[in-house]
């Protein structure tokens, strides 16, 4: 029997536009993004987003970096979902520095060159366990010296009881949560960033399945 394909619904169009009604309202995220917006290098020069829907973080990075004095920023943001693409392009129409393509992250990355910060929210989690481990190793290969990688998450509660909860205070049940969503411990995530050669790892915020997972390049 061949092994069944791992549920996605990113694709679908309804499935973004979903998303995209109720991203603004997903509790606690500011404070998620603000914490990210810390570990982005004064030095950054190319940036690396990874599931960036519609741009929404890497827009947010990239004013940062304008306010510390460097506007326009160079920047790649990958997703597959062509009403994603479709957002993030009309976000980004007119800045010549950011390229939109189209990528599936169950297949190893395309040749992009190097960054100073790989980052992405909300998006790894949707990769089944192995794909999260390697993407994270390709990932590792990719960040200049000195760079970071900076993914806010969806993880794993360590009960099925936190789990509810965390289900009741965004909006969701178990019969209605993202039945894509693939979900993984803090721990092994931190543990799998430092054997692949990450420095300083370490989860530098949470707020219950909401997690900022750090490491930087030595
Ligand atoms: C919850 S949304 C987050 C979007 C954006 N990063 C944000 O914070 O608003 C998850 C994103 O991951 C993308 N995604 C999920 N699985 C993917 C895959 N296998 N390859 C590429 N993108 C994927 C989806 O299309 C979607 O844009």
């Amino acid at each position: 029997m061949p092994a069944t394909k791992p549920v996605n619904l990113w694709t679908s169009n309804d499935h973004a536009r979903d998303y995209l009604e109720r991203a603004d309202s997903i509790s606690h995220r500011s404070e998620g993004e603000s914490a990210l917006l810390e570990f982005i290098p004064p030095g950054t020069r190319r940036i690396l987003d990874l599931g960036t829907g519609d741009g929404r973080l890497l827009s947010l990075v990239r004013e940062e970096l304008a306010r510390r004095g460097h506007p326009g920023t160079e920047a790649v943001a990958i997703d597959f979902s062509s009403t994603m693409l479709k957002a993030a392009r009309k976000r980004f129409a007119g800045e010549s520095s950011v390229g939109v393509i189209a990528h599936n992250m169950d297949e190893p990355l395309p040749v992009l060159g190097k960054f100073d910060a790989v980052i992405s929210s909300f998006a790894i989690h949707h990769l089944v366990h192995e794909r999260k481990r390697a993407l994270y190793a390709e990932i590792c290969g990719l960040v200049n010296p000195g760079g970071v990688f900076c993914n806010l998450e969806h993880v794993a509660s360590p009960t099925p009881r936190l789990h509810q909860e965390f289900l009741e205070r965004i909006g969701f049940t178990v019969e209605t949560e993202d039945p894509s969503n693939k979900l993984l411990d803090v721990e092994t995530q931190l543990a799998w960033l430092r054997e692949i050669g990450f420095a300083d790892v370490d989860c530098a915020w949470k707020w219950r399945e909401l997690a900022l997972l750090a490491g930087r390049r030595a």
